[in-house]
């Protein structure tokens, strides 16, 4: 049986790890920009709702090279043609979908002369009619059929779940500008490796980094400068069951009150543009990468979600020695920030 996990694109290599430490024989059968098709080779199917780096994930049905003759109406009678049958029997293995109603999610950004929305609403009455069933467009928990344009080629997959597997139910509160709890567990098991170990925060906004890490096993630590901030960190934490809530403090990122050397990693999605004037940019930087350096143990790695990674990268440059640096760039809802990730040599 084949599925597809769907992620932001750039973390599509720290989901097929994730992929081959939950089903060690998995045959990885397309490893694709924000999708991949895997077999998991083993029907312990528990274990495909615990990912904790991969947004959705579907099972797969079918692909369609995108090319440029291809039209709404072409693509929609193609669809339409299906034998989604077999696709309902199998997705009743995992939960209950009411028969003979289904539902689309339609994701074709980037297609010219495809807005999603009009083949969305053509696709629905193509199959309605083909198949003689209700199009319940607002309700996405029964028959939901998938259509999603990767790099030049189309996916169509039959969502597994009932809820989107990027929903966490911790996440009660947050701010604007608050990490993809996706994102953030990618960018722990970058950081970490998936070993166990202290982990600070600094700039921990509603806390999903935080949550991530200690879902993955940490013991974590972290602040804020904003006072909401700090209690949306806590009480999200607090619905993890996590008791060391003095751990998370009110307070500037560039004089907190750890001592030396106390850290084994440091994870931060630093504030950019909106949340602060672009003058202080450098001085904010810079400031906070002195501090981590300070708290962080000799033996570190560091991972910073940022939007200017040039500037990031000579700071860096400029504070440690004997670093070893990389960046992954991300692409999320039209932004591309990178993670810059720091290893002591
Ligand atoms: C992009 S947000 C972090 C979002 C967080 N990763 C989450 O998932 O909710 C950046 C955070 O940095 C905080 N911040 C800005 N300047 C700060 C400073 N000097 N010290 C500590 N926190 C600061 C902001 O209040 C904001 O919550």
């Amino acid at each position: 049986m084949k599925f597809i996990a769907y992620t932001v694109k750039g973390i599509e290599d720290i989901a097929k790890d994730e992929i081959k430490e939950f089903f060690p024989a998995a045959n990885i059968i397309e490893l694709e920009s924000k999708a991949i098709i895997f077999d998991p080779k083993d029907d312990d199917f528990d274990r495909l709702s615990r990912f904790k780096t991969i947004d959705d994930l579907g099972i797969f049905v079918y692909e369609i090279v995108y090319t440029r003759e291809l039209n709404h109406k072409s693509l929609a009678e193609e669809i339409a043609s299906i034998n989604f049958v077999k696709y309902r029997e199998l997705l009743g293995k995992f939960r209950s979908a009411k028969p003979k109603k289904f539902s689309l999610t339609v994701s074709l950004p980037g297609l010219k002369n495809l807005k999603s929305n009009p083949f969305k609403d053509l696709l629905a009455t193509v199959i309605a009619a083909e198949k003689g069933w209700t199009y319940t467009e607002k309700d996405h928990t029964n028959f939901d059929i998938r259509v999603f344009l990767g790099d030049g080629k189309i996916y169509v997959s039959v969502r597994l779940t009932n809820e989107s597997l990027h929903k966490r139910e911790y996440k009660e509160f947050s701010k604007s500008g608050s990490l993809r709890p996706t994102i953030a567990a990618a960018l722990v098991r970058l950081t970490t490796g998936m070993k166990h170990g202290k982990l600070v925060d600094n700039f921990c906004g509603s806390g999903t980094i935080l949550c991530e890490a200690y879902n993955l096993g940490n013991e974590i630590y972290g602040g804020d400068v904003d006072a909401g901030s700090v209690e949306f960190t806590k009480k999200n934490l607090k619905s993890l069951d996590f008791e060391e809530l003095d751990n998370i403090k009110l307070g500037d990122a560039i004089k907190t009150t750890y001592p030396d050397n106390t850290f084994d990693y440091a994870i931060s999605n630093l504030p950019w543009d909106k949340q602060i004037e672009v003058e202080s940019f450098t001085g904010l930087y810079i400031d906070s990468l002195r501090e981590y350096k300070r708290i962080l143990k000799d033996k570190f790695v560091m991972s910073l979600l940022v939007k200017k990674p040039e500037l990031m990268i000579s700071l860096i440059g400029s504070v440690f020695e004997n670093v070893e640096v990389s960046k992954i760039q991300l692409s999320l809802v039209g932004q591309q920030p990178e993670v810059i990730t720091v290893r002591s040599k």
